[in-house]
């Protein structure tokens, strides 16, 4: 059992990059949205909502900070994920929803989906970083 044990945990120290650059070179470099998210990884993607934690919560019922609360964002009307969040004029003005196409664009710079936002935060350059967070929006906010 224990050398079955470090046998395991030998396999899952190979997967350090959490198959990252196996997907990729899957993939290639103009993966459209729906491929990249066909194999996205919405745990990886928890790890890499630490980016935004600092500014968001996503708990169903959290409250906002920096930013609005996320839950079940996925889905919902732009600048209506949370009640009582004071959301920017641009955000506003945006209007739609939260698809998976909107909310790919949005993570990749959100300044030039809503010049002004009042998101200050660079953006998420790697294709498929941006599905593995949006496979996470989706998981979390169903749950
Ligand atoms: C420095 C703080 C900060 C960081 C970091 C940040 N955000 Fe935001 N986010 C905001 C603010 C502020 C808003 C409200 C923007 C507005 O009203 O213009 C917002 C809005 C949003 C919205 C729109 C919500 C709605 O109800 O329409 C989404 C989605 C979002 N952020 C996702 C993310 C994700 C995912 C990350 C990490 C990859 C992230 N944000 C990182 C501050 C931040």
């Amino acid at each position: 059992m224990r050398v079955a044990g470090a046998a395991v945990l030998l396999l899952l120290a190979g997967c350090g990059d959490d198959g990252v650059a196996a997907r990729r070179a899957r993939l290639g470099a103009n993966a459209t949205l729906a491929a990249r998210l066909a194999s996205a990884d919405a745990s990886r993607g928890a790890r890499l909502f630490g980016a935004c934690a600092a500014c968001h919560t996503i708990g169903a019922g959290a409250g906002d900070r920096n930013g609005p609360n996320l839950h079940g964002v996925i889905g919902r009307a732009v600048a209506g994920g949370s009640a009582r969040y004071g959301y920017s004029a641009a955000l506003r003005a945006h209007g739609g929803r939260w698809d998976a196409a909107a909310m790919d664009a949005w993570l990749r710079d959100p300044a030039r989906v809503a010049p002004g936002t009042t998101m200050r935060f660079a953006g998420v350059r790697d294709p498929i970083d941006r599905a593995d967070l949006i496979a996470y929006l989706r998981a979390a906010g169903s749950r």
